[in-house]
């Protein structure tokens, strides 16, 4: 499968990494990026091609990867109007970019419109997923043989979901990162020296990530292991919940949620 990538930055990077790992890419990936920078790193990385123009970057690609930011959307798709192969796949990883607009720039049918998170460039992310109706199912499998490279996969079934997808999961490390500043400055307020506190928060919040996924247990079951009745962890649990910590999560959910609907041109939907 030839696979040409249209912007060669971070996340465009990280996925040619995955597939570098998986095989010979030297003849099936291509990249199209105006910075010379840019390609001369790719083309000594991965041994790829690299072209500063993407309409002659596409010629004969089964799929194409849309990986530049959203706001060069439009004048990238403009400059490919007629110049991809109408039976390609489109991925796109931009946020806020509708199926719509691709198929209607592009006249190809078959789109996946995917939302990595940013932890997609150390592997470990998880990408949100819209196929649409055209895609067939030997082209859903290379995209997510793709996006493995960035971590888990889930499939959405509408598309309006990957709004809720892009709150939940494509802003969500920010969220856990505003915890563990918070518990930081907590026990830095508390005596703890500042280098500490550091070591403290983060090596928790690393550890907690690693048990959601390898702990053997659903999270409100690793909640409840931790928490004794009395005990300290359930002292703090009790004040977090008197504060409405899950109502407070819930609506800052909702607010990302429709924020990426105004982003997107869709206006207020809750
Ligand atoms: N990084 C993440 O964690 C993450 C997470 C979720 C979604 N995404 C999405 O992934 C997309 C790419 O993000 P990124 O972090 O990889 O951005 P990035 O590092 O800025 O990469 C985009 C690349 O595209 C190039 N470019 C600009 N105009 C172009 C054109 N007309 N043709 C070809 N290439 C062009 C840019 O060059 P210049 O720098 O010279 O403009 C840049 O090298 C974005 O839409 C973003 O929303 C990223």
């Amino acid at each position: 499968m030839r696979i040409t990538f249209i912007g060669g930055g971070n996340m465009a990077t990280a996925l040619i990494s995955g597939l570098a790992r998986a095989g010979d890419i030297s003849k099936t990936v291509r990249v199209a990026d105006p910075a010379e920078a840019v390609r001369d790193r790719l083309g000594a990385s991965f041994g790829i091609e690299c072209h500063a123009d993407a309409a002659t970057a596409v010629e004969d690609a089964d799929m194409v990867v849309l990986a530049v930011k959203p706001q060069v959307m439009p004048a990238v798709l403009a400059s490919l109007a007629g110049r991809v192969p109408a039976n390609a796949l489109v991925v796109s990883v931009a946020a806020g970019i509708r199926i719509a607009a691709i198929t209607g720039a592009l006249g190809v049918a078959a789109v996946i419109r995917a939302m990595p998170n940013t932890p997609a460039l150390l592997g470990a992310g998880v990408t949100g997923t819209f196929a649409s109706d055209a895609c067939t199912d030997a082209q859903r499998e290379a995209a997510a043989n793709l996006l493995a490279a960035a971590g888990a996969t889930v499939e959405v079934k509408e598309e309006a979901l990957i709004d809720v997808v892009t709150a939940v999961s494509g802003s969500g490390p920010a969220y856990f990162f505003l915890l563990t500043e918070a518990l930081r400055e907590a026990g830095e307020s508390l005596g703890l020296d500042p280098e500490a506190a550091n070591t403290l928060a983060t090596h928790t919040a690393h550890g907690a990530g690693v048990m959601t996924l390898e702990g053997g247990a659903d999270v409100a079951e690793l909640r409840r292991r931790v928490t004794s009745p009395g005990g300290t962890t359930q002292a703090a649990l009790e004040t977090l919940g008197a504060g409405g910590f899950s109502a407070l999560v819930a609506d800052a959910v909702r607010a990302a949620t429709r924020r990426g609907r105004e982003l997107s041109g869709e206006g207020d939907a809750s």
